[in-house]
């Protein structure tokens, strides 16, 4: 399955890794740019144990990205075929009004 996770804080984070261990194509979007440079380095915001392990082995495998990019997120886990993708919103608050302003 593909699936767009969008705002990779502690939610989206920890969840979209899980999704890519289970053998899910993920990306995880976040607007934060520095958030997302520092996942592409392999630098987290927050700690989980085994999640710098999980978030390494399914990057290298992947089956795992860090990206800014929502649409083009969005659009590749196939938000209109629900049956066979899926996307997530995981923001901080009001994440429908904050969809808006990413223009999706
Ligand atoms: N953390 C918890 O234990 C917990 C428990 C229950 C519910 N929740 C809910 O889950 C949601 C996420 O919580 P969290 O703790 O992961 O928050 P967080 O602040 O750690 O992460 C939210 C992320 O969303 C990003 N973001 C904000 N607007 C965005 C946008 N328009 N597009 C893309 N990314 C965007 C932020 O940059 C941030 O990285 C919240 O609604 C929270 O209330 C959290």
């Amino acid at each position: 399955m593909k699936i767009a996770v969008i705002g990779s804080g502690y939610v989206g984070l920890v969840a979209g890794a899980c999704f890519a261990d289970t053998g899910n194509d993920v990306a995880c979007v976040d607007i934060d740019e520095k958030k997302i440079e520092n996942l592409k380095n392999g630098i987290l915001p927050i700690y989980e144990p085994g999640l710098s392990d999980l978030i390494e082995r399914n990057t290298q495998s992947e089956r795992l990205k860090f990206t800014t990019n929502l649409k083009e997120s969005v659009e590749n886990s196939g938000w209109f075929s629900r049956f066979e993708s899926c996307t997530f919103c995981c923001q901080r608050n009001r994440a429908t009004y904050e969809l808006s302003k990413n223009h999706c």
